[in-house]
C-alpha cells in the first residue's frame, strides 16, 4: 500500500474536494497518513484567492520538497486553484513537483499517477462544466464525525472584478439532488448531527430531475431539512444578490436549518460595489438585511470585507464601516485587496491604494469588528441556547466547546455532557470570540 499525504489550504470547498481526492485514491489503494515524512505521495491542496495564500504555498511545498532526499519515490502533487491558474509556470518554479492537477480534474489522478511511471511530470488541469463528483462518496479523513461539509455545486459565474475563482473552478454547476439526498442521509446513519452545503455560490443551485421537476436552492434546503430533523442544516456561501424571501422564510419554517448567513457585501460604497461588478448597490444589501432580521429577528449574519479596492476613497472607506455597524455583524473575514493576475480589475483597474493606507483601513476594520462581535456576544448573556457539543475546550477536559445555531463557539463545563450531543447552555460570560456558560 502507498501511503498518501494531503494538506490543505484555502476555503471550506477545498477541505471537502480533499475528501473526494483521498476518496478516489483509496479505491486505488493508497492509506492516508498524517505526517508528511511517512508518505509515496503528497498532494497540496491549494488556493488562488490573494497573493500572500499563494506565497505561504510555494514556500511550504519547497520545505516539502527535501523529503526527497530521504525517499528517492516520493511524488509531490499540487493540485487545485494554484495549479488551474499557473499551470506550467509552477513547473519551473518548484523543481521537485512531479503533478498538476485542476480542481475538475480529480477523477483523474489515478491515470495521471500511472502515466508518471513513464513521464517526469504529468498535469491535467481541463476545467470540465458539468463536473460535480456526484458520485464519489467523500472520505472524511479528518472528521471530528459530528459536522460534515456536503458540496451542491460548484464554480461561479458572477466575475466580480477582483475574484481569481472563475477563472480557477469554473463555471457553476449543480450536483443532482438524489446524490446529495443520499449523502446526507448516509452522514445521518453514521451519526453527524451536522452538514453544512457547500459551493461558491449555494443560491445558483439549480437542478432539473428526471421527472422533469426543477429544483432551486429553497426546494433543496427545505426537502433535505425536512427529510433529516435531527439534523442541523447550514450554507455557505450565499451571494446578497440572491437572497430572496422564499429563502430567508424557508430558513424560519425549518427550526433545524440554523440562524447564521454569511452574506459578503465586501464594500460598503455603492460605487465600489459597482467597480467589484457586485451587482447590488448598499441599499439593495441593507434592504435585504433589514428583510431578514424582520423574518428571523435573532438571525446572526457573518461577513467578507476588502479593504482597498481600487480607486477606494476615505470617504468609501468611512461607507464599509457605518454598514457593518448597520448590519451588526457578529463576524467578518476581513482582506487587504490583493491584485490577482487576469482579473478584469487587473485588466482594467489600477491597484492605486497604497499598502500602508490598505494595512490602516484593513486596522480599523478589524477593530471595529472586534467591538462589534464583543456587543454581539454581551446580548446572549443570560440567553439558552441549544448548543452541538463539538468536543474539548482547548484549555482544560473538564471543559466541553460547541456551537449555537448562530454559529458561536461556547465554552462550558462538562458535567455529563458528551461531544456529538444536544445540549442546553445559559450564557453568562464573554468575550469578542467566545461565549461561556453553564448545562442547564
Ligand atoms: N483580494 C482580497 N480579497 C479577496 N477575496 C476574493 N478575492 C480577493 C482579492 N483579490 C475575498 C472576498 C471573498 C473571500 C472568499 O475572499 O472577500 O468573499
Ligand atoms: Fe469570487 Fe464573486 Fe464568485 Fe464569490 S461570487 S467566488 S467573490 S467571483
Amino acid at each position: 500500500m502507498k501511503k498518501l499525504y494531503i494538506e490543505t489550504y484555502g476555503c471550506q470547498m477545498n477541505f471537502a474536494d480533499s475528501e473526494v481526492v483521498a476518496s478516489v485514491l483509496v479505491s486505488q489503494s493508497y492509506l492516508p497518513v498524517s505526517h508528511a515524512d511517512e508518505a509515496d505521495l503528497i498532494l497540496i491542496n491549494t488556493c488562488s484567492i490573494r497573493d500572500n495564500a499563494e506565497k505561504r504555498v510555494l514556500a511550504r511545498t519547497r520545505e516539502l520538497q527535501s523529503l526527497k532526499k530521504q525517499n528517492k519515490n516520493l511524488k509531490i502533487g499540487i493540485i487545485g486553484c494554484m495549479a488551474e491558474r499557473m499551470q506550467q509556470e509552477l513547473f519551473k518554479k518548484l523543481e521537485g513537483v512531479d503533478l498538476l492537477a485542476g480542481p475538475d480534474s480529480y477523477r483523474n489522478l489515478p491515470q495521471l499517477l500511472a502515466q508518471l511511471d513513464a513521464e517526469e511530470r504529468v498535469s491535467d488541469i481541463l476545467l470540465s462544466t458539468s463536473e460535480t463528483y456526484e458520485d464519489i462518496d467523500p472520505l472524511r479523513f479528518q472528521s471530528n464525525y459530528i459536522s460534515a461539509f456536503v458540496s451542491i455545486m460548484r464554480g461561479c459565474n458572477n466575475f466580480c472584478t477582483y475574484c481569481v475563482v472563475p477563472y480557477t473552478r469554473g463555471r457553476e454547476r449543480s450536483r443532482p439532488l438524489e446524490s446529495i439526498l443520499k449523502e446526507t442521509l448516509d452522514l445521518q446513519k453514521a451519526g453527524y448531527k451536522e452538514i453544512t452545503f457547500l459551493g461558491q455560490n449555494v443560491n445558483s443551485y439549480n437542478y432539473t430531475d428526471e421527472k422533469g421537476k426543477q429544483w432551486r436552492f429553497p426546494d433543496l434546503l427545505a426537502h433535505i431539512a425536512e427529510q433529516i430533523p435531527e439534523m442541523r442544516v447550514r450554507y455557505a456561501t450565499s451571494h446578497p444578490k440572491d437572497i430572496s424571501e422564499e429563502l430567508i422564510d424557508v430558513m424560519a419554517k425549518y427550526s433545524n436549518i440554523c440562524n447564521s448567513l454569511h452574506l459578503p457585501i465586501q464594500s460598503g460604497s455603492t460605487v465600489v460595489l459597482e467597480k467589484m461588478n457586485r451587482k447590488y448597490t448598499r441599499e439593495d444589501y441593507l434592504k435585504k438585511v433589514e428583510m431578514i432580521k424582520r423574518k428571523i429577528p435573532d438571525m446572526a449574519i457573518s461577513t467578507d470585507i476588502i479593504a482597498g479596492f481600487c480607486g477606494e476613497t476615505e470617504e468609501d472607506h468611512q461607507m464599509t464601516l457605518s454598514a457593518m455597524k448597520e448590519v451588526d455583524y457578529y463576524y467578518a473575514f476581513m482582506f487587504k485587496y490583493s491584485e490577482r493576475p487576469g482579473t478584469l480589475a487587473e485588466k482594467s483597474f489600477d491597484d492605486d491604494i497604497e499598502d500602508d493606507i490598505k494595512g490602516r483601513r484593513l486596522q480599523e476594520i478589524i477593530e471595529l469588528q472586534q467591538s462589534l462581535s464583543l456587543e454581539h456576544n454581551k446580548r446572549d448573556l443570560g440567553k439558552t441556547f441549544e448548543v452541538l457539543v463539538e468536543g474539548f475546550s482547548k484549555k482544560s477536559e473538564l471543559q466541553l466547546f460547541g456551537r449555537t445555531p448562530q454559529n458561536k463557539v461556547v465554552v462550558f463545563d462538562r458535567g455529563e455532557a458528551k461531544p456529538s450531543e444536544f445540549v442546553k447552555v445559559i450564557i453568562e460570560d464573554c468575550t469578542a470570540a467566545t461565549l461561556m456558560g453553564r448545562l442547564v
